[in-house]
């Protein structure tokens, strides 16, 4: 495929809060970085009416307060230029032939596409369908890319009738299905961690392992996202895929290269290898709890019993994982923001030192995906002038002291770089979000069937007591300790 082409890059639900917040600084930010395509042209299309003008002023105000860079006008302006609007509905045959002349009109004879899917999730199969029947994916004259944003499907079912059904449209190869987690430069060092080192794999299995531990806190409520959120809950919202991602990050095989398709064939297979949690064991390895208040916020309903916060106990069954848990917990309104996955290691074999119960403090490796980004290892240290007296320390790594505090880019940039050189490697294959999907689905099951009661935790805690008792019933405890603090 020539990626020397004019390219055109098409978001519908270009007057939406992802474009204004995400999608279009991220854009700018790689113009002024000068990774954007030579000849660029970024066209919005959504029911808005919007001259071209007001489109660039709504999407400069979405720079100006959300983007974390500095930038002066004349990069603004150069940049700006490049940006048209068309207004449209997105059922509508004769506004996606307008749009195909709208697109043809400025690329001549030939161009390269890549269709942004920034819309509400039930509206983008049918702007597929609509441009395949105005033959606008077929790739005889430059290349035709989709990205599509979560949340893709509700179940299994949903997902795979979806993935049929966008298949008649397009091959698996022009999709690109978003999880933005993969776009962060802590997930991406997950990789780096466990496959450029070679202290770390050797230890990354049940011999040394005791278990797994994925947090995702979110100190935000639902915010102005309530009415969605109640629709969806935290099973579907941060389950099905990031969390889930994260634990094919650190459960998987080194592939056998960097490309898509080594890289996602073993993310598959460790989400193939799961145990997925039988409906009675349900309520014993998952917890579903709703912070106190959520009923009260604008949008949600009055009786709601949709689950702001779980905890899941998974199990990966192969040789490497067999008997190592993998507990996963994420919320909203918790007591910060705090993304990480702790390695906890197994005790010593032989305790050599007294110790006051018996017992060693076992080592950590902690990722910290965010915010204070970087990588801790928690290991005993002798206190000076003690016998033997032994105290955990920590060493550590931050992005901010060895790259710099600007280091760190937003992830929708290093995504959209790759949907344009046409590099998937971290974006879902179809296969992979259905076998994500099948492991969710039998927990939501259980959950909308009321079968298990729903917790209630206070706002600004770390969750209900039940998710202490989830790791309790396994004789352990969340690793609460925090290397940041001490
Ligand atoms: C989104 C969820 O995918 O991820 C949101 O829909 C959540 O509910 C967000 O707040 C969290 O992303 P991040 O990058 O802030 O961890």
């Amino acid at each position: 495929m020539n990626n020397n082409l004019p390219v055109s890059i098409i978001i519908f639900g270009a007057s939406g809060d992802l474009t204004q917040r995400k999608l279009l600084p991220s854009l700018f930010n790689l113009y002024r970085k000068g990774r954007m395509p030579k000849q660029f042209r970024i066209v919005g299309y959504g029911n808005t009416a919007f001259t071209d003008d007001q489109f660039r002023t709504h999407l400069e105000e979405g720079v100006k307060q959300f983007a974390s860079f500095k930038y002066t006008d004349e990069e603004w302006k150069a940049f700006a230029s490049n940006l048209a609007y068309l207004q449209g509905r997105y059922t509508d045959l004769a506004d996606f032939k307008k749009l195909g002349s709208f697109l043809k009109g400025w690329e001549v004879n030939s161009g390269n596409r890549l269709y942004y899917m920034a819309t509400p999730p039930g509206v983008f199969p049918n702007i597929i369908d609509l441009l395949g029947l105005t033959d606008q994916l077929a790739e005889y004259n430059g290349w035709r890319r989709v990205v599509i944003e979560k949340p893709f499907g509700t179940d299994f079912e949903s997902a795979h009738s979806l993935n049929e059904q966008i298949h008649k449209a397009l091959n698996e190869k022009q999709i690109y299905r978003i999880d933005h987690y993969l776009g962060k430069e802590t997930v991406q060092n997950i990789l780096v961690t466990r496959f450029a080192n070679t202290i770390f794999e050797p230890l990354w299995n049940r011999n040394y392992i005791d278990h797994v531990e994925i947090t995702v806190a979110e100190q935000v409520g639902v915010e102005h996202r309530a009415r969605f959120y109640d629709q969806v809950g935290v099973l579907r919202d941060m389950f099905q895929n990031h969390l889930l991602q994260l634990v094919s990050l650190v459960g998987m095989e080194p592939p056998v290269s960097f490309d898509a398709t080594a890289l996602r064939n073993e993310k598959v297979k460790v989400l193939s290898a799961i145990h997925p949690v039988k409906e009675e064991d349900v309520p014993r390895k998952t917890v579903r709890a709703q912070y106190k208040g959520y009923r009260e916020e604008e949008g949600v309903d009055p009786q709601s019993t949709t689950a702001t916060y779980g905890a899941v106990r998974l199990q990966i069954d192969n040789w490497r994982w067999q008997g190592v848990p993998f507990y996963l917990r994420s919320g909203k309104r918790l007591k910060e923001k705090l993304t990480q996955i702790t390695i906890e290691f197994k005790e010593p074999p032989h305790l050599l030192f007294p110790t006051k119960d018996g017992r060693l403090t076992p080592n950590m490796l902690i990722l910290y995906l965010q915010p204070d980004e970087g990588v801790h290892w928690r290991f005993e240290a002798k206190v000076p002038d003690t016998v033997a007296e032994m105290r955990s320390v920590d060493m550590e790594f931050h992005y901010a002291d060895s790259f710099g505090k600007t280091a760190i880019p937003e992830a929708y940039e290093r995504l959209l770089v790759d949907a344009l050189i046409g590099d998937a490697s971290l974006f879902t294959r179809a296969d992979e979000v259905e076998t994500a999907w099948g492991l969710i689905d039998p927990i939501l099951q259980v959950w909308e069937s009321e079968k298990q009661p729903l917790a209630f935790y206070d706002p600004d805690s770390w969750g209900p007591s039940e998710a202490d008792e989830l790791l309790a019933r396994d004789g352990r405890k969340w690793s609460t300790w925090d290397a940041r603090k001490e």
